[in-house]
């Protein structure tokens, strides 16, 4: 069953595997609309309940709003304020509270976008009941010393970070400052935008890990990054249904020592 961990101290708990939008629901016409509904129906059977999304996304918001349609209630939705102007994030916060049944669960700062202003509108928000938890998000690790001063500060309740078995900056400080302020973290990009399970290990090569019940490289990877219980949720992107099924597989224990961890860079090094 999919572990649900708690996202910092903001008191809501979280799927271990959620799912993420960019690209992927960014489209139109029935027939793509009706694979976005699919992948939603094996993240809902699996319990990877939790989608990030963003106005950055093109349709992505609305298409999620759609094909989730009354099962809006069985999930979390994080989304973002991205713009400089103060009137267009009012147009995002209510276009969204609309699509989202009046509210959005994880409600991030994309990019750190306009920081101090969006925050200020996402407390405000929040202090009338249309946003849980409150956050911010960057892509780069560039923008890791801004977040981790956002952490410190307690301005943010969650952030969301870039973090995977070959990307591992977040795990010299800003990891630890999040669990030491109560923050959670959402892992964005944890296949590194496709890059790294375009080539895959081996059978045999994989064997090791298959008492943590890992099948396929994308697990084996997505494990990785759960395996540090400092991260609340990671949120892979995929236009297929069958796939959905095989990450939410990742969200479940047991999960690895450093022994594993260790072998799971290998593996990428050597890729
Ligand atoms: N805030 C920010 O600045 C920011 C930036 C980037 C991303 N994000 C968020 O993080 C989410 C995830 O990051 P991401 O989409 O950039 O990259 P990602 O999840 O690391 O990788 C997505 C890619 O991996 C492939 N994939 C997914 N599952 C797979 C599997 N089991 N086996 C093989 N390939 C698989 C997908 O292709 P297929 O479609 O063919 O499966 C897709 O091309 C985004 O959707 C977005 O919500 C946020």
């Amino acid at each position: 069953m999919m572990e649900r961990r708690p996202l910092g101290a903001s008191g809501v708990d979280v799927p271990a595997v959620g799912m993420g939008t960019w690209r992927t629901f960014d489209v139109r016409g029935v027939r793509d609309v009706a694979r976005c509904r699919a992948v939603l129906d094996e993240a809902y059977a699996a319990g990877a309940t939790l989608f990030d999304t963003s106005p950055m996304y093109g349709d992505a918001e609305r298409v999620l709003a759609e094909t989730m349609g009354e099962r809006r209630g069985d999930a979390l939705v994080a989304d973002k304020l991205w713009t400089t102007d103060d009137a267009e994030a009012e147009r995002q916060a209510e276009r969204a509270l609309g699509w989202y049944g009046g509210h959005v669960d994880v409600y991030q700062v994309h990019n750190l976008v306009g920081a101090p202003k969006r925050l200020a509108l996402l407390r405000r928000l929040r202090d009338e009941g249309r946003a849980r938890v409150i956050g911010a998000t960057h892509y780069q690790t560039s923008a890791f010393p801004e977040l981790l001063a956002l952490v410190r500060s307690g301005a943010v309740q969650q952030i969301q970070i870039p973090y995977n078995a070959r990307e591992r900056l977040a795990e010299r400080e800003l990891l630890s400052a999040a669990a030491d302020h109560g923050v959670g973290v959402i892992v964005m990009q944890p296949l590194g935008v496709g890059e790294l399970v375009r080539r895959a290990p081996s059978g045999e090569a994989l064997a090791p890990l298959a008492p943590f019940g890992v099948r396929t490289w994308a697990q084996a990877l997505l494990k990785f990054i759960l395996s540090d219980e400092r991260v609340s949720c990671v949120i892979p992107a995929t236009t297929r249904p069958e796939r959905m099924r095989e990450n939410a597989a990742a969200g479940t224990p047991p999960w690895f020592g450093e022994e594993e961890r260790t072998y799971v860079v290998r593996l990428v090094e050597n890729g």
